[in-house]
This record gives C-alpha cells, structure tokens and sequence, in this order.
C-alpha cells in the first residue's frame, strides 16, 4: 500500500501542479481531526482541533510552503526567502533544503520561539535577526524581492495560500461536510484566507456546505479589530505578534462571507486555552494556535456560537515549538529527589 503522498499528489486536480512541477514533498498534510470529547462536555458543542502541528516541521505552514517552493523550483529560482515570527522559516528552511534551493529569513530578534530557531538553524537556512519587528521583516522582504532573484515565500506568495487551502478539504472529508464554524487564530491572515478560499472550491464541486468564520487575533496585535495598524504590537503568542496583518481585507472578506467575525483574545485567555488544552485533553499546541480555543471559549459566553453546534478549532503549530512558554506557564516544577527508592515511594505514595 502507497498511503498518504503529500499534498501535490493527493490535492493535485485542485492545486496549480503541472507536469513540470517538482514531485517535491515531505509527506505534509493528512493531519487529524481529534475530536475534544472532554471540553465538548464542558462547553456544550461538538469540538474537534484540526492538529496542525502534526505536520513534518510541527505547524501548518508545511501545506502552503510545499506548493511555493516547488514552484519557485519549478521556474527556475535558485533562493527563496521569507519574514517569519519562527514557523515559516522553519518550513521554507526545510523544504529549500529539499529542493537543494538557498534559503534566508529574516526573524525579529528575540521574539521567536526556540524549537523554531532551532528548526531553521538545524535546516541550513541563512538567518538574520533583525532588531525590530514581523512587519518591518516582511517590508524589507518583499522590498528585497523586487530587486534581487529571489522568490518571497511569505503568504503574499500566491501559491502559499493554495497549498494551505487543503486542510478545509480535509476538514470537509474528515466530518463528511463543513462544521458550522471554523475557529482559526489570525496573524498575517493568510491562513483564514486559505482555509475560506478553501471551503468556497470544495463546496462548489462537492456540496460540502460552508462554516462561520471565526478568526481571533492577540488583543496586543488586533489590527483588524481596532481597524488600524498597531506599530509595536506585542503578545504572548509570538507567532502572531503582527501588528499590519498582509492579508488584511481578504480575512474581512472571509469573515463578512461567511457570517463570522474577527474578534481578539487576551494573552491572559489564550494561557487558559493553552494549559486547559494539554492538561484536559493530552493536546499541546503552541500559545498562538490556542488563540482558537480561547475565541471559542469567548463566543460561547457572549452567544456568538450556539450550543450543541459542530466547530472546528485550527491547532496551527505544535506545542513543542515553544517549551519556554510551557515551562513558564505549568504552575509547577518537578520535585528534586535524591536516589533512593524508598524516599522516592515515600513522596509518591504519602506514607512508608
Ligand atoms: N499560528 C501559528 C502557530 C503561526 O505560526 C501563525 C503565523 C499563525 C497562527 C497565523 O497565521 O499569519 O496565516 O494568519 N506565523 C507566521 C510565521 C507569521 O512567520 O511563521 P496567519
């Protein structure tokens, strides 16, 4: 048996993959769709996370940086780069180094997670680390693409938004049809773009129907929210610590469409989602990826979502991206002991 081949073969009738196109893969997509039998007790709906962080370098950016990279392949690009706050790079790095391409990202100093720096760094990606934010990263990119053969992978790459477009359709086959809502942290939107555009094609061709949706940003990076561009955004969630989000109108659009809304959470509410996440359930997804569960949480209580409704929680990254901010927020440590197995009982069980 084949098994799973990766989004260019197993998406390729709804992807703009050519017989030219590079057979490039690391067998991305294919993620679960678990359901939250626990907090679906709780909160009186159907949930279920789309766990993203399953993909090769633990986030979704796997899906949009297959198609990209294997285009710039195809057309002849010897280098790609990207602006990151850390799981971009980690996947452009990963599929440059695939496809024998030159890789270089630029990465706001410091506020990135260390799993992710350790991925790009481990890939063989060119890194710069620059002493000011995503947005000022992705500025001097896409400056950089205008005058230097270099091809920009970020989601303005149109070919980003089309790879990742397919974890709707697995959405859509993993419950026989669209939930009623989709809950998706927003950063750079590219994502709740991708995942809209992506609802929209399926349900033309298979009647799968079309979710609410529903995209949380980081109260300190709520651009859209407050409908303005917020200069030195700052949050918890460093993956969405961007404050000029690229796909800005496409995300209204996505959420006007669809009867949604983009909405924002506390760093405060997205730390709850986080703990409850791991400790409730046994799923560790990133703090930006927990932006979902918390703007869930948050719609319930004001009435935006319905009881007994099916929604679909996007886990964008993996939990272990970012042991920092798990050690920092678990309320406790570990008990030192010495190495003696009667003391070690003791503790364990209270008594001798
Ligand atoms: N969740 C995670 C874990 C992310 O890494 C990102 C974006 C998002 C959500 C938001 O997705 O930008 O499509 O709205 N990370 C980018 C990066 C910016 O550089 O890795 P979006």
């Amino acid at each position: 048996m084949l098994g799973w081949q990766g989004l260019l073969k197993e998406y390729k009738e709804f992807l703009p993959v050519t017989d030219e196109t590079p057979a490039l893969s690391l067998m991305e997509g294919n993620t679960p769709l678990i359901p939250l039998d626990n907090l679906s007790k709780k909160l009186g709906i159907k949930l279920y996370a789309k766990y993203e962080g399953l993909n090769p370098t633990g986030s979704f950016k796997d899906r949009g940086m297959v198609m990209a990279v294997a285009k710039a392949k195809e057309a002849g690009s010897q280098a790609i780069m990207c602006a990151s706050t850390g799981n971009t790079s980690a996947a452009a790095a990963a599929y440059a180094a695939r496809a024998n391409l030159r890789c270089i990202v630029i990465i706001p100093d410091g506020k990135i997670a260390m799993g992710k720096l350790a991925q790009a760094m481990m890939y063989g990606a060119e890194i710069y680390a620059i002493e000011g934010n995503f947005d000022h990263a992705l500025t001097m990119v896409r400056n950089l693409s205008e005058v230097a053969p270099i091809t920009l992978v970020n989601s303005v790459n149109p070919y980003r938004i089309e790879g990742q477009k397919t974890a709707a359709f697995e959405v859509c086959d993993q419950l026989g049809q669209a939930p009623d809502v989709l809950a998706i942290p927003v950063g750079n939107a590219g994502n709740i773009t991708a995942y809209w555009k992506g609802f929209k094609e399926y349900h033309d061709i298979k009647g799968t129907g079309l979710p609410q949706m529903r995209g949380f940003e980081a109260e300190g990076a709520a651009a859209i929210v407050q409908n303005k561009v917020i200069e030195e955004p700052e949050t918890i969630a460093t993956a969405i610590r961007i404050g000029n989000p690229a796909s800005w109108a496409f995300a209204v659009n996505a959420a006007n469409e669809s009867g949604g809304a983009i909405d924002s959470v506390t760093d405060e509410e997205i730390l709850q989602a986080y703990q409850m996440l791991a400790s409730e359930e046994g799923v560790f997804a990133e703090p930006a990826s927990c932006a979902s569960i918390a703007g869930v949480m948050k719609d319930l209580a004001a009435g935006n979502i319905q009881a007994g409704a099916t929604v679909v929680a996007v886990l964008t990254g993996n939990g272990l991206k970012d042991p920092e901010t798990a050690i920092d927020t678990a309320s406790f440590e570990p008990i030192v002991l010495p190495d003696d197995q009667a003391i070690v009982f003791q503790h364990i069980l209270g008594h001798d």
